[in-house]
């Protein structure tokens, strides 16, 4: 195994889109950041400067951190943020996971700008479980703000409403001939005619799950979320924020000129989204006239549940996994939003936005999350563990198994049902449990799918449907033999979805919907994984450079 170095400088760059010039918040001056490519097994080093004007962390998004919670990177969970002027070094091994991740910020806003592909091939003396294609192409599907996006967030924390929707898609950074001032950099990726290529397809969208086709070629999905799969063939695939997918696509067509496209597959009824598309082109190396305009692929229309559906229920891991049964853990969390009542004293014009003269807000087993501030959640259980007072009340471990009442979650019920406390709860896991999470997504406000993601684990997806969820009726239905594995679940509109994992990997891991403004509203909680005893079973102490709050 090999060791790689890399220097991340967060820095401010000029980058014009849209026929304007905004100085955005990037990595190296790239956008998107740079991309890593390494092999499983391998280690990685990443020394991030910051040179720019906000605080920042770095979060490699599916990478399981075993007993290195310390380079996980969520911003006051696992470490407090890298300062203006200061550094951070993440130091980290990638082990049994291959495919495709990213990096992204994890800090505010800051992910809308700062990302980047995290490539992890085969680990030396193994190969792709398929031909090797001849050519491999990281797919960054991203959103783009025609303003500076912490100005967009911090404003929807003032006025408690919802936050502008973005200006455009992008692949690549690029939004593509379909937007103004931008078909002169659309981004074309070049192709053989009768040759495989392999599309690594990334959603660091900050806020839109987002389908993506390509004009007349098949897809064949062999990865999700750098894990292998059973092989099969679509024409669409869906992504929620932090998901990704692996395709193999053979140039098979007539030499010539294809839109891929992505845009919104929006969920959430009579909520304002950003219903544009973007494109990038796939360009066959012979093609003569390099200025023919492409055709569009059919994209389903943004609330086509059913091809959303279609798609994830298809997944498969290759073959027989390790579910885990006689559980530990049995537990039931809600995931949605809510209404905050006007605080007394503010002027609802002002700062009351969301429907009738509230305040927006999101919650799971109705407790909306609140970080720390004076120390990290990991520092914090390090150090109680060790006994430093001072670091006893940073959090609580009573996050409920449960929610407080049971209710149609489905049905449109009144919000006097379900308006959420806040509070910075962690929910503790022995060392080596076995544990299902029902995710069962809420109608609050509206109903919409929740792309919810989980630090420091892998889990099997065992089910997933719509309305209420039901174990009498719904267990048998499990797929306790080829469950797809993630990091990032898509909970169905109005529905629930079924995790299971085992609690191997000891520290403090949020869970949290990764469409970035619930989270800034509070859907996420944190699992405290104990140690088990033995070195493998702990987690390693601090670096010395651990930024302190
Ligand atoms: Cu990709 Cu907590 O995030």
């Amino acid at each position: 195994a090999e060791t790689q170095f890399h220097n991340f400088v967060v820095q401010q760059t000029p980058v014009k889109r849209l026929c304007k010039t905004h100085n955005i918040i990037t990595v190296n001056g790239q956008y998107p950041g740079p991309t890593i490519e390494i092999k499983s097994g391998d280690t990685l080093i990443v020394k991030v400067v910051n040179k720019a004007q906000y605080n920042v962390t770095i979060h490699w998004h599916g990478v399981r951190q075993m007993r290195t919670g310390w380079a996980d990177g969520p911003e006051f969970v696992t470490q407090c943020p890298i300062r203006p002027g200061g550094s951070y070094t993440y130091r980290f091994t990638i082990e049994g996971q291959e495919g495709t991740l990213w990096w992204h910020a994890h800090s505010s806003w800051l992910r809308a700008t700062v990302y980047g592909a995290l490539i992890i091939h085969p680990k030396d003396g193994s190969a792709y479980p398929f031909a090797k294609p001849k050519t491999e192409t990281p797919i960054l599907l991203g959103e783009w703000w025609d303003a500076n996006p912490i100005d967009v967030i911090n404003e929807a924390r003032r006025t408690g409403g919802a936050p502008n929707i973005s200006d455009a898609y992008t692949i690549n950074g690029q939004p593509g001939d379909l937007y103004k001032c931008s078909s002169q950099d659309t981004v074309v990726v070049p192709v053989e005619l009768g040759v495989t290529n392999l599309l690594r397809v990334i959603n660091s969208a900050l806020n839109q799950e987002l389908f993506f086709s390509i004009a007349n070629h098949k897809m064949t999905v062999v990865g999700v979320d750098a894990l292998y799969t059973k092989p099969f063939t679509t024409s669409v695939i869906m992504l929620g924020p932090g998901q990704t997918t692996d395709v193999l696509v053979n140039a098979d067509q007539p030499a010539g000129r294809y839109y891929m496209a992505a845009r919104a597959y929006q969920s959430a009824q009579n909520a304002p989204f950003d219903n544009t598309t973007t494109t990038a082109i796939l360009q066959y190396s012979s093609t003569k006239n390099k200025k023919a305009s492409p055709i569009l692929p059919k994209l389903p229309a943004f609330n086509d549940t059913q091809a959303a559906t279609t798609f994830t229920t298809s997944l498969r891991s290759p073959r027989k996994v390790d579910v885990p049964t006689q559980l530990d853990e049995d537990l039931f969390f809600t995931v949605g939003l809510g209404l905050n009542p006007c605080p007394k004293g503010q002027n609802a014009s002002q700062t009351c936005q969301a429907p009738n003269g509230t305040r927006f807000t999101a919650s799971m087993n109705n407790v909306s999350f609140q970080l720390p501030s004076t120390f990290s959640l990991l520092q914090a259980h390090y150090e109680r563990a060790t006994h430093y007072e001072r670091a006893n009340n940073v959090f609580t471990t009573d996050f409920p198994a449960a929610p407080p009442t049971k209710f149609d979650y489905t049905g449109n019920v009144s919000r006097a049902l379900q308006t959420p406390v806040q509070g910075t709860k962690v929910y503790k896991l022995k060392y080596g449990s076995k544990v299902q999470v029902v995710l069962q997504g809420t109608s609050i406000f509206t109903s919409e799918n929740h792309p919810i993601h989980l630090h420091g684990y892998d889990f099997y997806i065992v089910a997933e449907g719509f309305g209420n969820f039901n174990a009498k009726k719904h267990t048998s239905q499990f797929n306790l033999i080829d469950p797809p594995i993630r990091n990032t679940v898509a909970v169905p509109v109005g529905g629930w979805a079924v995790i299971r994992f085992v609690a191997d990997n000891p520290g403090v891991w949020l869970m949290h919907c990764h469409l970035d403004v619930h989270i800034t509203w509070g859907l996420a909680m944190a699992f405290l994984v104990e140690d088990g005893v033995g070195e493998l079973q702990s987690i390693e102490p601090p670096p010395a450079d651990l930024p302190q709050c």
